[in-house]
């Protein structure tokens, strides 16, 4: 089975292309074509900059794909596309395209919710592609520019919001943070980077909603505390915005990593896994990691690659093939009926 997964909800265009034979899984093509230079000076996203992108760069991205996996329409058996969340403009270039694939080439259109996408990119192994085993259930913590949640897993297709943001997203507090501190966009690589061997108690920062006794966060306090003592601070060197980076990026991992240790415990989970832009900080991979070991032990932790933690359609294609594998009937006239959902939830 090919499966071709297509990914437009932000600022990256992705195609994807994925072999599936028995539990092998093979990746034939797996193209994005980023924005984020684009947008560094603004930044953040425009969506009607990012819309126009995405319909200049899907179709040569898709040719450019279909070349490389050296395979033509007759070969796809099923199109996916993320229809949620997102940016409405964007979103709207991926669907009405997949639409149009799936009437003519007449191939069943599946849609995907981009979150899950995020938490199944974890299934999948290496440029090879091979399909990783998760033993459920799972608690998975996911981490964007748009979103941070932790969601129960019971298996491919099965998940269940146990807690979230009430306000800003913690990929999103990167961002602000960074432009409070005159970095650039976006702003968790930079952060992260800056933070590297920095004193991470040098700034004194709240932890948000961290004894609250729920799976919820908070990040805007977090990042108005920051901004509150950069005002202060009178010495705004580089020094001190390398501990500043530190000392915020510590509040952030403080939060998310024992709030995930405490969801996993109550839910009597078997796995954790990351996702999401933000999983591609190596303080929290590597924090969350240690906190596995020594307090959860059998638990088995999964993170994605570095490639799949951002967004990619490859994350696109698996999720697409397990809501198709066992019913694949029901998508053959779906591109009849597929709508935007900016809003969707899990
Ligand atoms: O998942 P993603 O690519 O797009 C959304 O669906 O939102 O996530 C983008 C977010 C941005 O806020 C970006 O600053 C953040 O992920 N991010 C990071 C890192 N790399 C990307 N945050 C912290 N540390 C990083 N290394
Ligand atoms: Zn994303």
């Amino acid at each position: 089975m090919l499966i071709l997964g297509i990914e437009s909800s932000c600022d990256e265009t992705g195609v994807a292309l994925l072999e599936i034979k028995g539990d092998k899984f093979r990746v034939l093509a797996n193209l994005v074509s980023s924005q984020v230079n684009i947008f560094k000076k603004y930044g953040g996203v425009v969506p009607e900059i990012a819309a126009r992108k995405h319909l200049d760069n899907l179709l040569p991205l898709l040719e450019k794909a279909m070349v490389k996996a050296k395979v033509s329409p007759k070969d796809i058996e099923a199109i996916g596309v993320v229809y949620g969340p997102g940016l409405i403009t964007s979103l709207i270039v991926g669907i009405e395209t997949a639409k149009t694939l799936s009437l003519v080439w007449q191939k069943p259109l599946i849609p995907v919710d981009h979150m899950k996408a995020h938490i199944l990119a974890n299934l999948v192994e290496g440029e090879s592609g091979s399909l990783v085993k998760i033993k459920y259930p799972a608690m998975c913590l996911v981490v964007s520019g748009g979103h941070t949640m932790l969601v129960s897993m019971k298996d491919e297709n099965n998940f269940k919001t146990v807690g979230q943001t009430r306000d800003d997203a913690v990929g999103e507090a990167f961002d602000k943070v960074a432009k409070i501190l005159g970095l650039g966009y976006p702003g968790g690589p930079i952060i992260s980077e800056k933070a590297e061997n920095a004193d991470k108690e040098f700034y004194k920062l709240p932890r948000p909603m961290i004894n609250s006794g729920d799976f919820d966060f908070s990040f805007s306090g977090l990042k108005t505390a920051v901004k509150n003592e950069w005002e202060w601070e009178q010495f705004k060197d580089k020094e001190n915005v390398r501990k500043m980076c530190a000392s915020f990026q510590q509040a952030c991992v403080d939060v998310l990593v024992k709030k995930t240790i405490e969801a996993a415990k109550k839910y009597g989970v078997k796995s954790i896994l990351l996702g999401g832009g933000v999983a591609a900080n190596k303080e929290l991979r590597k924090q969350l990691a240690e906190k596995i070991d020594l307090e959860l032990k059998g638990v088995k932790f999964f993170q994605p690659e570095l490639n799949m933690t951002t967004d990619n359609a490859l994350m696109v294609a698996i999720s697409a093939y397990f809501e198709y594998k066992d019913k694949p009937k029901n998508f053959y006239e779906a591109w009849k009926t597929i709508k935007v959902e900016p809003n969707l939830e899990l």
